[in-house]
């Protein structure tokens, strides 16, 4: 098909939420490096907003997706299922919880992580329905995960909003404090935030909520869509902290492209639902949960969460020198290869960003100011250096 007739039909024929998509047109893609049909290159530092940790194309991946094709790709849950089995134990294994369940994606995810919050104080025989959220958090597109999200302009299209639902400012926890009622069944927190602007949780401010929902009987919730799964260069993004929610949430980079969210929770937690009260058509089928698997079994690999940590640290110290040489530019922000960097003076995001694209670099502005880089986790230091030299580059001609 013509480029001319692919946008010609997207513009016809699909909803008008994604206003002036970037001219590229995806045509395949390898390692970190997208192939556009008119024979532009393009490295991603976006990894389709978290999703494509292990790059494109990984051999292995892609071998166990077929294999998987080969057998069966969708039966029900009302059945056992191989693939969903492993990726449970794998899953619970190398965390702190005892159950999952599978979604389709980080919002479906998320809802599900609500419900179970609920139900565990019904069971209880409480009044607690309410969760706290902190503001520049994003949690979701359904009518209860955009509603706890803690960003406006999300939600006012879509007033009233369902009921239950508070926000506070982000790591300030006298505010949290202040904010719990009697009614407060749950916090729900991103430990680092993403579509806010890569704002990380300071470790004493997740040390005290804890501490918080253990003396005022709140479940903790953590939101792990897009900081979980290696991101941060420890498998969960609370491992780098030390503390435990009671409910996690993830997504985005957990099928490595195949799209599949999940929920696990303590046992005490997960006991609360009973035979009925959630499920799923697609949610966990065989492969989507092989899919995951795989990507955990390379994610666990030696050397690979490890690789993260160094080469976040690495792009870090390479954008902080640039941050120390420009007066325009303001800090860089995040854990692993989560990253922020923050653009002041007469200096615009946006505007950056699209100069990179014109480069062959894909990043995104997630504010006027702030830089946002989710590269997949298996960038090379050439690629950050790259990237790097064109930054400053742009920076100096400005
Ligand atoms: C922290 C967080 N939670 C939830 C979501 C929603 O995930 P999805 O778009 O898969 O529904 C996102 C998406 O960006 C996210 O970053």
């Amino acid at each position: 098909m013509e480029i001319e007739e692919i946008v010609e039909m997207d513009e016809k024929h699909f909803m008008n939420v994604y206003s002036g998509r970037y001219p590229l047109y995806v045509e395949k893609a390898e390692g970190i490096k997208l192939y556009s049909k008119d024979g532009k290159v393009y490295r991603d530092f976006l990894a389709g907003i978290g999703v494509n940790a292990l790059g494109y194309s990984n051999q292995r991946f892609k071998e166990a997706l077929k294999d998987q094709i080969d057998k069966i790709i969708h039966c029900s849950n009302l059945y056992y299922i191989e693939p969903q089995a492993e990726l449970e134990k794998k899953l619970c294994q190398n965390s702190c919880y005892d159950r999952v369940f599978f979604a389709n994606s980080g919002s479906e995810a998320n809802e599900g992580a609500l419900k179970l919050a609920r139900k565990y104080f019904k069971k209880k025989g409480t009044n607690k329905f309410e969760t706290i959220t902190a503001d520049k958090s994003f949690h979701g597109r359904t009518m209860s995960t955009v509603t706890a999200t803690g960003q406006d302009k999300y939600k006012k299209p879509f007033t009233p909003l369902p009921e239950g639902f508070s926000t506070v400012p982000f790591n300030d926890l006298e505010a949290l404090k202040e904010a719990v009622t009697e009614k407060t069944a749950a916090i729900m927190l991103e430990p680092v935030q993403g579509e806010g602007g890569i704002y990380p949780a300071a470790k004493e401010y997740l040390e005290g909520v804890r501490e918080l929902c253990d003396q005022e009987d709140i479940l903790l919730i953590f939101d792990e869509v897009q900081c979980g799964m290696g991101r941060t260069g420890e498998l969960f993004a609370y491992q780098n902290y030390g503390v435990e929610a009671d409910i996690i949430s993830l997504a985005k980079a957990l099928g490595g492209g195949v799209p599949i969210g999940a929920f696990m929770a303590k046992e005490e937690v997960a006991a609360a639902f009973e035979p009925g009260d959630h499920g799923t058509t697609f949610g966990g089928n065989p492969l989507a949960t092989r899919a995951a698997s795989e990507v955990m079994d390379i994610m666990l690999e030696p050397g690979f969460l490890d690789s993260v940590k160094e080469k976040g640290a690495y792009l870090r110290s390479e954008l902080d020198k640039l941050v120390a040489e420009n007066d325009n530019l303001v800090e860089t922000r995040g854990k692993g290869l989560m990253l922020a960097l923050e653009v002041g003076g007469s200096l615009s995001a946006k505007e950056i960003t699209n100069q990179l694209f014109e480069r062959g670099f894909l990043v995104n502005a997630v504010k006027e100011t702030t830089l946002r880089f989710l590269p997949p986790l298996v960038v090379e230091k050439e690629d950050m250096d790259l990237l790097v030299k064109n930054i400053e580059e742009i920076i100096r001609a400005e």
